[in-house]
């Protein structure tokens, strides 16, 4: 059911490389609130040309952009301002990769040339977006910047190795220019920390399936799937969340708020 929540808003969507993937959701749900939008990836992920589909469904436009170049971005936030008719609303950042993670290396062992590139693509994509927006003045007041996170960044998950930092840092930036441009602009800027979800990037991980069955069953909603994750993120993109910023913002079916379940508990055995 849509609510017309986005109705007349223009924004940018990162990081749909195919059906699985969370920005994909976000564009289907942005496109039935009634918003329009750019969409746009690494020209690398955009060879497989399954963006093609999800354009041509909403209605948009692709512009391509690397989001470690700022060349890249500025053309972004230009072209897009021009393909849109006027400013924009709202930006999803939903952009991660770790080449330590790919090359299955243990995070105490990390190489440190892979783990910048995480870094610069993962984390400072997002310092660098804010910076080419503001610069050129891109996006209105009141609008609304949305980056995906996990909780590897408060808690330590052996597996996610040198993303765990990686999202720190990305959270951290969330915070420290959102202050930033909220004085300026009231542009409002948060993280979304999202469940485990079968995605390109999320299966990537080592022990991915059984992690996602074991959060599931943490979770007393269980885990949140990504079609709610774009449910949440249209309403922070909507003037109903118009003083929520600088903010971590858990999406998880309780997870973050659980030590154990009864589930859980029985698993291992110490269950009544
Ligand atoms: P995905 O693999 O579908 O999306 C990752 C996207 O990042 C891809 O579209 C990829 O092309 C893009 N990307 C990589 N390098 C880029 C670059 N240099 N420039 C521009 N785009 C680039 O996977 P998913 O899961 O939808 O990931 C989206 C976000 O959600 C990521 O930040 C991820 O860390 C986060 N997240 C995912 C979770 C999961 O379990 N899948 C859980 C919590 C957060």
């Amino acid at each position: 059911m849509a609510y017309n929540l986005l109705k007349g808003k223009r924004g940018i969507i990162t990081g749909a490389l195919d059906a699985n993937s969370i920005a994909w959701k976000v564009a289907e749900k942005a496109h039935e609130e009634g918003a329009t939008f750019v969409l746009t990836n690494a020209p690398i992920a955009m060879r497989m040309g399954e963006i093609n589909t999800l354009a041509e469904k909403t209605n948009s436009q692709i512009i391509p952009a690397d989001a470690t170049n700022v060349e890249d971005l500025t053309k972004l936030f230009t072209e897009a301002q021009e393909v849109l008719g006027g400013k924009i609303d709202f930006v999803l950042h939903s952009i991660g990769m770790s080449v330590n993670i790919r090359k299955k290396i243990p995070y105490t062992e990390s190489n440190y040339d892979y783990f910048a590139k995480g870094i610069d693509v993962s984390a400072m994509s997002l310092h660098k977006m804010l910076a080419v927006a503001k610069k050129l003045d891109a996006i209105n007041e009141g609008g609304s910047v949305v980056a995906l996170t996990y909780m590897a960044a408060q808690r330590t998950y052996p597996f996610y190795t040198d993303m765990a930092d990686i999202k720190a840092m990305l959270e951290s930036i969330a915070r420290s220019f959102g202050y930033h441009y909220g004085v300026d602009k009231k542009v409002r800027i948060n993280t979304v920390s999202q469940s485990p979800t079968r995605t390109t990037a999320g299966s990537g991980i080592k022990g991915f399936d059984n992690f996602y069955d074991f959060a599931d069953k943490i979770s007393p909603l269980g885990n949140a799937d990504a079609a709610s994750c774009a449910d949440y993120c249209i309403t922070l993109f909507s003037d109903l969340t118009r003083m929520v910023t600088m903010q971590n913002l858990f999406h998880d079916g309780g997870y973050s708020s659980t030590g154990v379940s009864m589930d859980v508990m029985d698993k291992i055995g110490g269950g009544e």
